[in-house]
């Protein structure tokens, strides 16, 4: 059988980190003897200048067909005056939505080896492994908003049903874990964050009754990811406090580079990128850290193609990459071995990929 991933590279750093995410699911496919068929297409601001949308139709009707969906980045300054409706980050909101991507699943496992990359302290950092787990088509993100010239305003709204899915998605992971769950959230000020806190507690206390359930405001959850990171198993959260979070717990893992994440719905394909945006500023010039999307493409293989030990060794693979010292700029080490292009990484994984 074969299956179909749709490759969608966007912008600034994106396309050149999908180059090497794409051959490292090339390779997996080639030892496995498995048929696959790559499909590139436009997206974000790249189609925008291509066809006028960031989200051409032809995009989303591929992408909907297929086994998965493989992204790079979305967004750059040159797009940053045009209309808010057809700016490149709208493209990617609108694809989530479309293929009905609720869970975001963003694993935060810190490499023992890049330790010193982190701003915090080594010991700090010992026996940290969390997920989080983010709420991604709805609250803020999706709610009605508008502007006049005076005053702006942007609605946050979640249904029972959204919060009991996403709990679940929680739960299910939390029992292959630790079976710690800790809901963040702001239900001392919000209406959004009381009904949160009361469907998890109603879903967790009904249906995963073995689970330790913990809730934190997001301020308390921002700096207890510093003070005690190592705590945190499953934390579960909307969609906002969701992004600001796992920005922040890519701190611990060292570089906003090297994380990965997956988007998945009831059904359908999931969506696989990097959790970093576009950095146009380091775009071009062979520097950026393919971590991120490599590992995406170990979640794609492990998520959505059911190849579990393609996934392992691709995670494998990266690990000994960074352990043998191979680094791009964003993790050396002041006065360490020069640092590997984006392309060099790609090789290095691809000489330890072990199938
Ligand atoms: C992310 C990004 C996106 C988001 C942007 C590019 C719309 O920051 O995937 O975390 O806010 O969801
Ligand atoms: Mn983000």
């Amino acid at each position: 059988m074969s299956r179909t991933v749709v490759v969608l590279p966007g912008d600034g750093i994106g396309p050149e980190v999908t180059a090497q995410a794409i051959r490292v699911l090339e390779a997996v496919a080639a030892k496995l003897d498995l048929a696959l068929e790559l499909l590139e297409a436009p997206i974000g601001g790249a189609a925008f200048d291509a066809v006028g949308r960031p989200l051409p139709d032809d995009t989303l009707a591929l992408c909907r067909a297929a086994d998965a969906v493989f992204l790079g980045a979305v967004g750059g300054p040159q797009w940053a005056d045009v209309a808010v409706e057809l700016r490149p980050e709208q493209a990617l909101l609108d694809l989530r939505r479309s293929l009905g991507l609720f869970a975001n699943l963003r694993p935060v496992k810190p490499h023992p080896e890049l330790a010193a990359a982190s701003p915090l302290r080594p010991e700090r950092l010992v026996g940290v492994d969390m997920i989080i787990i983010r709420e991604l088509t709805g609250g803020i993100y999706f709610g009605k908003r508008g502007r006049s010239e005076s005053a702006a305003f942007d609605t946050c709204e979640y249904s029972v049903s959204e919060v009991e899915r996403i709990c679940r998605v929680a739960g299910r992971l939390a029992l292959e874990r630790r079976r710690k769950v800790t809901s963040v959230d702001k239900a001392n000020v919000l209406d959004t964050s009381r009904l949160w806190r009361e469907t998890a507690i109603r879903v967790f206390t009904t249906e995963f009754p073995e689970i330790e359930l913990e809730h934190l405001y997001i301020d308390a959850a921002a700096m207890h990811l510093l003070s005690r990171p190592a705590d945190f198993d499953v934390i579960v959260t909307d969609n906002m406090f969701g992004d600001i979070l796992s920005d922040e717990a890519s701190m611990l893992a060292g570089s906003l580079g090297v994380l990965p994440s997956a988007s998945l719905g009831a059904a359908g394909p999931g969506l696989y990128e990097p959790i970093h945006g576009s950095a146009p500023d380091i775009a071009g010039r062979d520097i950026a850290n393919p971590c991120g999307a490599i590992l995406s493409i170990a979640m794609l293989l492990r998520h959505s193609l059911d190849l579990p030990d393609a996934a392992d060794a691709v995670e494998l693979a990266v690990r000994d990459a960074l352990e043998t010292g191979t680094r791009t700029a964003d993790l050396a080490v002041t006065g360490g071995a020069k640092p590997t292009g984006t392309a060099g990484f790609g090789d290095a994984v691809l000489a330890r990929l072990a199938l």
